[in-house]
């Protein structure tokens, strides 16, 4: 009598292909479902996975969770300038959403254990373990577990038939999703290395980017973006459609050593070319919008936010009491950016918004609606405290 079925988090990669025979032979499982999650990976990587999931395992469900992905993730990302160490998050913000989507094909097939094919190493094994956990459910995880190495791996998978697609000489660890590819591994984890053009795949060099600039206009309604260049576009469209403006540009990539949750310090790279574009609109709409009081403390919040998203905490009482504070910030964090792109580089060059706290007849030099006169008072107190301090 095995232990039942098992359902697990498939990325269609080695790790967690060799997971499948290893649920079986080493934890005694009986069946072995699959759960690939679209968040946006290239079409090619969806398929293989699809593919490879219904070869390999007893079931296999791919599901399309784009949509879900921008307006329940994404887009509290952009309300909340969400960046970690300086990066747009990416990975940190779907893993959340693909554990969900695991734990909930666990209760339709009635299963009490769920397994993702995370090292021990990273922080996807902390983000996959808490959802799992919060569900109530056993994980399991056998990379982490068996403390297998990349060799041993290689080995197995061809004593399976399973096919190995890592090359020996470009050995990057890739995840992608719509708001952000990440890459890292082989070389690139000597920080001193200097990153091959070859593992960018969204974003042009800069000396290759085109000589003339564009400018973009992205409207936006209570902080979130909903049209490009005046067009009405979902969410996803939007940030696809900007993800190739922006990448030919060379807008948004990002070269980080970042501390991960356990402490230890990782070489990163980064290509984020929408989220760049858009966090830079939205940043600045919030100079427009917000008052100076709900601005400098909203960086705050924003920085609190971004460390729990990036911790995958996302069921932390404090998160959802951070993102009520973001949300109700954003009633007024509507309007226009119009933003010029050229060679690597986001700049705003105009913004405006119906509810926007600026008054050009207020501030003009040229307008006499305030009586000067009246700060003349105002001045007699300034620094009132500072100008009677004798201290040496
Ligand atoms: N360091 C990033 C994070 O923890 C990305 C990790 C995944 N990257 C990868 N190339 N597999 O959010």
């Amino acid at each position: 009598m095995g232990k039942g079925t098992i359902v697990m988090a498939y990325s269609g990669g080695l790790d967690t292909s060799i997971c499948i025979p290893l649920l079986k032979e080493r934890y005694g499982f009986d069946r072995v479902i699959t759960v690939a999650v679209n968040v946006g990976q290239r079409d090619e990587e969806i398929a293989m996975a699809t593919e490879k999931g219904k070869k390999l395992a007893d079931k296999h469900y791919t599901i399309d969770a784009r949509e879900q992905f921008v307006n329940e993730y994404v887009f509290p990302a952009i309300r909340a300038n969400g960046s970690y160490e300086g990066y747009p998050m990416g990975t940190a913000l779907a893993r959340p959403l693909i554990a969900e989507e695991v734990v909930r094909v666990a209760m339709e097939e009635g299963s009490h254990s769920v397994a993702h094919g995370c090292t021990g190493k990273g922080n996807d094994q902390l983000r996959f373990d808490f959802i799992f956990r919060m569900a109530g459910l056993e994980v399991i995880a056998p990379i982490r577990e068996l403390n297998l190495t990349r060799d041993w791996e290689i080995t197995y998978a061809q004593e399976h038939n399973i096919p190995v697609t890592v090359a020996k000489e470009k050995p990057w660890s890739i995840d992608e999703n719509i708001w952000s590819r990440s890459i890292e591994g082989g070389k690139l984890e000597d920080p001193a290395y200097h990153p091959p053009e070859e593992i960018y795949g969204w974003t042009a060099a800069q000396e290759k980017a085109p000589d003339t600039p564009e400018i973009i206009s992205l409207q936006f309604l209570k902080g979130v973006p909903v049209a490009l260049n005046g067009q009405a576009m979902s969410g996803l469209d939007l940030i696809r459609t900007l993800n190739v403006i922006a990448g030919k540009h060379g807008i948004g990539r990002s070269n980080m050593i970042e501390d991960r949750i356990l402490g230890l310090k990782a070489r990163e790279i980064y290509e984020h070319p929408a989220a760049t574009v858009l966090l830079t609109a939205h940043a600045d709409l919030e100079l427009l919008t917000l008052t100076r009081q709900e601005l400098s403390f909203k960086r705050m919040v924003d920085d609190r936010w971004s460390e729990l998203a990036y911790m995958g905490l996302v069921h932390e009482p404090l998160f959802l009491d951070l993102n009520a504070f973001i949300t109700r910030s954003q009633e007024n964090v509507s309007g226009r950016v119009d933003v010029k792109l050229y060679k690597g580089s986001c700049r705003v060059l105009g913004r405006s918004a119906p509810e926007g706290l600026y008054s050009e007849e207020l501030v003009s030099f040229d307008s006499g609606a305030l009586d000067q006169c009246h700060a003349i008072g105002v001045s007699a107190y300034y620094g009132i405290q500072a100008r009677m301090n004798k201290k040496k």
